[in-house]
């Protein structure tokens, strides 16, 4: 790497209680310019203004069409994967914030930001859950990458979107009743960890379809695949889950895991995918600040 190239910091940025997702569809023969133009007048994602943090992504064709030198090779769009269905769109925006009126107010001040260009596919605003638990009752991050070693397993260290980040965007809706009418015991055994204190069960007692033995997986190289997970859970009383987003300097490791939890493989599959069903998928590319200035100085601007 030539340089210091700056990785969006919203995506590493820790304490914020209050998130919203916002997806976006461009309209048909708007001009990819004119998107990232519209993108460059929400509030400049090198600081946290008011107490908010944006990250920015596009989705593949668009960023590709934006900045050609910029996307990196393996950028592709969401495919279905066993029961996980493909929603592709165009612009992911992540708002995250110490309140939920402060993400509110921006995500409005985004769709008005992006209204002469494309249409809200979805929204999903969401909050953490006691101390970081998924709506479940698990602690959701215990084997996250620490932040320190996070810009690594993240980030694109070299060539073609240099600096940028991989993104997976899942929505999961769970069925907690019949996951709750689980015992303690059968619960920890689809997770593969203690649900009070986030323990990893003991090799002889993690079943083969526990999640944790699903998504732990080799490369090639033979090392562990990482990724880093940012996701959060949301609910109201009548439907409850998990918003799945995380970063990764490649591709390749979401299908990896993806394809061990929702195929069959030689007849295990996660078993948290019998509690918990994913109704979207999408992939997206956070490019550098740096990229985003090249696309359109207007970023730099203050
Ligand atoms: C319903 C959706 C999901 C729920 C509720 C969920 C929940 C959890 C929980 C409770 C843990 C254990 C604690 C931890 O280390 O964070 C975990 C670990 C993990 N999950 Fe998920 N997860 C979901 C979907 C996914 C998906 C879609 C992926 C990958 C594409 C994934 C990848 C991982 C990884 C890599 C770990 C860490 C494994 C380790 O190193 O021990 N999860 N998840």
């Amino acid at each position: 790497m030539s340089g210091y190239v700056a990785a969006q910091p919203g995506i590493f940025a820790q304490g914020t209680r209050a998130h919203y997702y916002l997806e976006f569809d461009v309209r048909g023969g708007a001009d990819p310019d004119a998107v990232i133009s519209a993108l460059s007048r929400l509030r400049e994602p090198a600081v946290t203004s008011g107490g908010a943090n944006i990250v920015i992504a596009l989705g593949p064709d668009l960023w590709r069409r934006i900045a050609p030198d910029d996307a990196p090779a393996g950028l592709q769009p969401f495919v279905p994967i066993g029961t996980a269905p493909a929603t592709q769109h165009d612009v992911f925006l992540w708002l995250h914030g110490t309140n939920h009126d402060v993400v509110l107010d921006m995500a409005r001040a985004a769709v008005v930001a992006l209204g002469g260009v494309a249409d809200l596919a979805t929204e999903q605003p969401a909050f953490v859950y006691l101390d970081s638990r998924d709506m479940t009752g698990f602690v959701d991050g215990t084997e996250n990458p620490p932040i320190w070693e996070a810009p690594d397993v993240a980030i694109v260290p070299e060539g073609a979107g240099v600096g940028g980040s991989f993104v997976l965007v899942m929505r999961w809706v769970h069925d907690l009743g019949r996951f709750h009418a689980l015992s303690k015991e059968d619960q920890e055994g689809v997770i593969g960890r203690t649900k009070p204190d986030s323990v990893e069960l003991a090799a002889g007692v993690k079943p083969a379809t526990a999640h944790i033995a699903r998504v732990v997986v080799d490369d090639d190289e033979g090392n562990e695949r990482e990724i880093f997970r940012r996701s959060t859970p949301f609910g109201t009383v009548h439907e409850q889950g998990l918003q799945f987003v995380a970063f990764c300097r490649e591709p390749e490791s979401f299908s990896v895991m993806l394809h061990r939890m929702l195929d069959d493989d030689g007849g295990v599959h996660d078993r948290l995918t019998d509690f918990s069903t994913p109704v979207s998928g999408s992939f997206y590319f956070a490019p550098s600040i740096d990229a985003l200035v090249r696309a359109c100085p207007a970023f730099d601007d203050d």
